[in-house]
């Protein structure tokens, strides 16, 4: 993991504080996309998904914020990573993910995700795919 370029990282930032309010309506969305495209996965999730979607908000929160500065949280998203090879999450998973993700962005941010932010958010996206799924690179 390295980071964002600093333009990147504002972008992505800039968007996400746009969707920040809409959180809720987002996570749903974008669960709803998901299961839609690989309804096998649904069963992967065992624990409550209103929960799980406050989850993944807060960490998207958490990475978006951290953008300009991957490595400062690598261990964090390694770990992650490796939690989710426990719950059943394959390698393939992360590309459905990706396109769900810019799907919903696409659906909240409207005129805003310009192709600029999304390369941003596909930047980043991609750099936390890839630390998630090669947890123990130390290059990562
Ligand atoms: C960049 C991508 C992803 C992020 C940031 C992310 C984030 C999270 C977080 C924060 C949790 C809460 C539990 C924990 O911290 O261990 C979680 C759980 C989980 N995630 Fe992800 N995730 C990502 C990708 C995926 C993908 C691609 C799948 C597969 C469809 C997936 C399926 C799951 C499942 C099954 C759980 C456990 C839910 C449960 O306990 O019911 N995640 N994820």
């Amino acid at each position: 993991m390295t980071g964002l370029h600093e333009e990147q990282a504002a972008l992505v930032k800039k968007s996400f504080i746009r969707i920040l309010p809409h959180r809720d309506a987002f996570s749903k969305s974008l669960y709803d996309r998901l299961f839609t495209v690989a309804p096998e996965a649904r069963s992967l999730f065992t624990s409550d998904i209103e929960r799980q979607r406050e989850k993944l908000v807060a960490t998207l929160a958490f990475v978006v914020n951290g953008a300009s500065d991957l490595d400062k949280l690598s261990g964090e998203v390694r770990a992650l990573g490796r939690r989710h090879k426990d719950y059943g999450v394959e390698f393939g998973h992360y590309a459905i993910l990706r396109n769900v993700l810019v799907d919903t962005l696409a659906e909240y941010l409207g005129d805003d995700f310009t192709p600029d932010v999304q390369a941003a958010w596909a930047s980043l996206y991609d750099e936390l795919a890839e630390a998630m799924t090669n947890p123990d690179n130390p290059s990562r």
